[in-house]
This record gives C-alpha cells, sequence and structure tokens, in this order.
C-alpha cells in the first residue's frame, strides 16, 4: 500500500476535489495516513481567493524541503486554485515540488503520479487560460470527474458535497475564481441524479449542492430547460436522501419558483446563502455585482414572503478599493436589517489576474480593514446572538452529525459524548448524547444558545400511560 497524505484549504469545492482525488487514488493502492514524514505522496489542495491562503501554502511546502532532501522519492503535490493561477510559478518558489495539477484536471493526476515515479520528473497539468482557445476547448480543460465518490473523506459519512456547477461567469472585479475554475457550466441533471442515488446508497442523508453560483444553474437540451428548482423536485424523490441544501447563490437569481419549491419540498432546507458583500451602491458597482442594496433588500422581502422560516447568511468584503466610512456604515445598515443567521467577512485582498487588481487601487489602510472587519464582525455577533436566543424552550430537529469538536477534543470515550448536528435552517445544535445517534433526525429541546451555537436536551422517550400504570396485584 502507498501512503497518501492530503491537505486541504478553502471552499467546499475543494473538499470536494479532495474527496474525488482520493477517491481515484485509492483504487490505485493508495491509502491515507496522518502526517508527511509517513507518506509517499504529498498533496496540498489549495485557495487563490485571498493572498494569505497563498501564503500559507508556500510556507507549508517551505517546511517539506528538508524532508524531500532527505527523501527524495516522496512525491509533493500542489493541486487546486493556486495550482492553475501559479502554474510554474510554484517550481519556482519551491522547486522540490514534483506536481502542479489545476482543478479542472484532477483526473490526471493516478497517470501524472505514475510518471513521475517512471523517472518523467515534474508535471503540470493545467486548464486552459480564458480565450487562449475555442469556448469547447476551454469548457473541457475544466472538467472535473464527479462519479468518483469516497465517504472516508466527507464531514460525516451521511453528509456530501455534489457539484452541479462548475466554474462562474459573473466576473465582480475581486474574484479570482473565473480564472481558476473557468467558465460556468452546468453539469447534466441525469448525472447529478444518478450521482446522488449513488450517494443515498452508500448512506448519505443530506446532499448539499455546489456551484459558485448554484441558483444560477441552468442546463440545455434541445428545447428543454433544466433549473436548480427542478433538480431539487428530482433529487428529493430519491430514497434515503432527508435533507438538500445548496450553496452558493447569487442574489440576483433568488427567483421566485426557486424560493416557491424550497418552501413546498419538505427535504428541502430553509438555509439560503446569498453573499451581499457590500451595503454600498457605489462600491456594488465597482465590485460589479450586478445588483444594488435595494434590488437586495427586494430579495430579502421576497425570502421572507415565501418562506417565512428562511434563515439566510452572507458574504462581506470589507475594505474593497475607495470604500469610504460612510459606505462601510450603509454596510452596517445592511446587516442590521437583514438580520443574517450569520456572516463570513473577508478583508479585501488583491488578486493580480482580476479586474479590481488592474482597474482600483487597493486604497483602504490594513489597520481600517481589520477595524472595519471587527466592527462587522460584532454587530454580526450580537444579531446572531439574539435570534439564537428565540429558539430557548424550541423543540428542532436536528440531523446528528457526531461527536463534537469539544467532546473530541476532550478525549471523551466509550458512546456518551457531546453531541453535534444541525437545524433543517442550518443551525448548529450540541448536547449530552450517545455516538449511535450520529445519523439520525432526533428531535433537541434548546435551552441556551450563544451567537454561534444552540445548547439542548435530547428528550426522553415519553412513557406510555398504559405501561405506567401496571394492573396492582
Ligand atoms: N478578497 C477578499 N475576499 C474575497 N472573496 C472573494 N474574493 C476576495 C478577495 N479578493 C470573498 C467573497 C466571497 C468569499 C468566498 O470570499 O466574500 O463570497
Ligand atoms: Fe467570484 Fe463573483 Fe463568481 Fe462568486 S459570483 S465566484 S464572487 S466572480
Amino acid at each position: 500500500m502507498k501512503q497518501l497524505y492530503i491537505e486541504t484549504v478553502g471552499c467546499q469545492m475543494n473538499v470536494l476535489d479532495s474527496e474525488m482525488v482520493v477517491a481515484s487514488l485509492r483504487k490505485q493502492g493508495y491509502e491515507l495516513c496522518g502526517s508527511p514524514a509517513a507518506a509517499d505522496t504529498i498533496l496540498f489542495n489549495t485557495c487563490s481567493v485571498r493572498e494569505h491562503a497563498e501564503e500559507k501554502v508556500y510556507a507549508n511546502l517551505a517546511k517539506l524541503k528538508q524532508l524531500k532532501a532527505s527523501h527524495p522519492e516522496k512525491i509533493i503535490g500542489v493541486m487546486g486554485c493556486m495550482a492553475q493561477k501559479d502554474q510554474r510559478l510554484v517550481f519556482e518558489r519551491a522547486p522540490y515540488v514534483d506536481l502542479v495539477v489545476g482543478p479542472g484536471q484532477l483526473q490526471r493526476i493516478p497517470e501524472l503520479l505514475s510518471q513521475i515515479q517512471l523517472g518523467g520528473g515534474q508535471q503540470v497539468a493545467v486548464s486552459l487560460v480564458r480565450k487562449d482557445g475555442y469556448q469547447e476547448q476551454i469548457r473541457r480543460s475544466h472538467e472535473t470527474f464527479d462519479p468518483l465518490r469516497d465517504p472516508t473523506m466527507r464531514p460525516t459519512p451521511f453528509q456530501a458535497y455534489l457539484r452541479i456547477q462548475i466554474g462562474c461567469d459573473k466576473f465582480c472585479t475581486y474574484c479570482i475564481v473565473p480564472m481558476t475554475r473557468g467558465p460556468e457550466q452546468g453539469r447534466p441533471p441525469q448525472v447529478i441524479l444518478a450521482e446522488a442515488q449513488e450517494l443515498a446508497r452508500q448512506g448519505c442523508k443530506e446532499i448539499t449542492f455546489l456551484g459558485q453560483t448554484v441558483n444560477s444553474y441552468k442546463f440545455v437540451e434541445g428545447d428543454k430547460v433544466t433549473r436548480l428548482a427542478d433538480l431539487l423536485e428530482m433529487v428529493h424523490e430519491v430514497e434515503g436522501i432527508e435533507r438538500l441544501k445548496f450553496v452558493t447563490s447569487y442574489p440576483k437569481d433568488m427567483t421566485k419558483r426557486l424560493l416557491e419549491t424550497v418552501r413546498d419540498l419538505p427535504k428541502c432546507s430553509t438555509y439560503l446563502n446569498a453573499p451581499a458583500q457590500s451595503g454600498s451602491d457605489a462600491v456594488l458597482k465597482r465590485m460589479k455585482r450586478g445588483y444594488t442594496v435595494s434590488d437586495y433588500y427586494a430579495m430579502m422581502d421576497r425570502i421572507h414572503e415565501i418562506v417565512p422560516e428562511a434563515s439566510v447568511s452572507s458574504d462581506f468584503i470589507v475594505g474593497f478599493c475607495g470604500e469610504t466610512e460612510q459606505d462601510f456604515q450603509q454596510t452596517v445598515q445592511l446587516v442590521e436589517r437583514c438580520r443574517f443567521k450569520n456572516s463570513f467577512i473577508f478583508k479585501y485582498s488583491v488578486r493580480p489576474g482580476t479586474r479590481g487588481a488592474t482597474l482600483y487601487e487597493d486604497d483602504v489602510p490594513e489597520e481600517v480593514k481589520i477595524r472595519r472587519n471587527n466592527e462587522l464582525l460584532a454587530v454580526q455577533n450580537e444579531i446572531s446572538q439574539a435570534d439564537n436566543l428565540k429558539f430557548l424552550g424550541r423543540r428542532v430537529e436536528v440531523l446528528v452529525e457526531g461527536p463534537s469538536k469539544m467532546s473530541i477534543k476532550r478525549d471523551e470515550q466509550g458512546p456518551i459524548r457531546q453531541m453535534t448536528g444541525r437545524t433543517n435552517c442550518d443551525r448548529i445544535v450540541v448536547w449530552e448524547g450517545n455516538e449511535r445517534q450520529a445519523g439520525n433526525l432526533l428531535s433537541v429541546l434548546i435551552h441556551d444558545a450563544s451567537s454561534h451555537t444552540l445548547f439542548g436536551a435530547v428528550e426522553t422517550m415519553e412513557v406510555q400511560p398504559d405501561v405506567v400504570a401496571l394492573p396492582s396485584l
């Protein structure tokens, strides 16, 4: 058995990509191990969305320099968005790397590893750069190989990601994703359905559809157009699947029909992630997001009108080029008005190769970005805490994921552990439970809440009167 060590950073797409790569390498006789020192092959699945994520990968690669010098037979590979973006630059910064593979070429990893083992030297497999070929060629070069699955690589055995869309065509000016993951393309509905059925067969209960703009999903076959709402309806019928989610939504494409589908399908989670990015029209325009603040409010109204119990989360970039204090305060107002379940907040990071990097100056000082980040986070946390407190005394249905991080940290042994799971609206719940609850849908009574977590107890079974009232002898 060859030993494989893989480290994954970045978004859910990367988590899924790593699952696929591990599945394909298992077929070649690899098994997973826990450290680079024990590994024959070391892979880093990388992210390019912010500079910080890239620098961390280069720092991790630097740490392997000695190991590679003393064990030249070990293969080191860089895969994912940074591999696509930096290509041969990876070899310049870390000459002992053997393999660079972009996210659209991951299916070639087994073959490329064999070539390296046969003495073929450094290998590069990347997708075509946009404009470097015919549209169809570019598309094909970004395709991935999704049907291979490996349950052991998932967040839990009962939850899986399913890619329904590759790439992005929105070209927000700050974002590198349209360059690293290529043109937007919907995967065929039949392929998606078959994969969902395979996941159900493997014991998966919750499927999360993935796409950069998942609700813009479109697949055209003759005169038949399939949308996300149609996919949800199709996969809803798959026996064994109990919950369906989808991320990440593009605010402009949150249609009435999609929301009605979310409302009408009982298995559909009422959680929506629809990044606003900013609460200032001037900033949104420079970001080229394609909507105004009032469009965003109209979307929120539509959500609450059609799916009153929906919970919405958002992403924000603070300190984007030219963002004034007034722009930022408008973002604070938007957060206060929309009352998101939670927000992911990022400091703007210039990405060479994007329109933003050439058009605008990164003129907000780092300390201002940090302050705005903290301020917005504090506003959001207060909202999250207040809204979570509304759950006190309520029963929620939870899909049990397994022992909580705290339980693992405390090294709790035996079946009685602190357990964790999520509600239908994606809130995290913890309680004292039993490891055998994992994978079940369970009713939990909430008795405490923080901004990130609901704390509860599983109700003891109601004692049936006919069992209690034993006939007296
Ligand atoms: N700088 C900071 N944050 C970014 N994001 C995307 N590109 C950048 C960037 N250049 C954020 C957006 C997106 C999330 C995945 O990452 O908020 O929604
Ligand atoms: Fe990036 Fe915008 Fe596409 Fe999202 S929609 S992946 S932020 S370009």
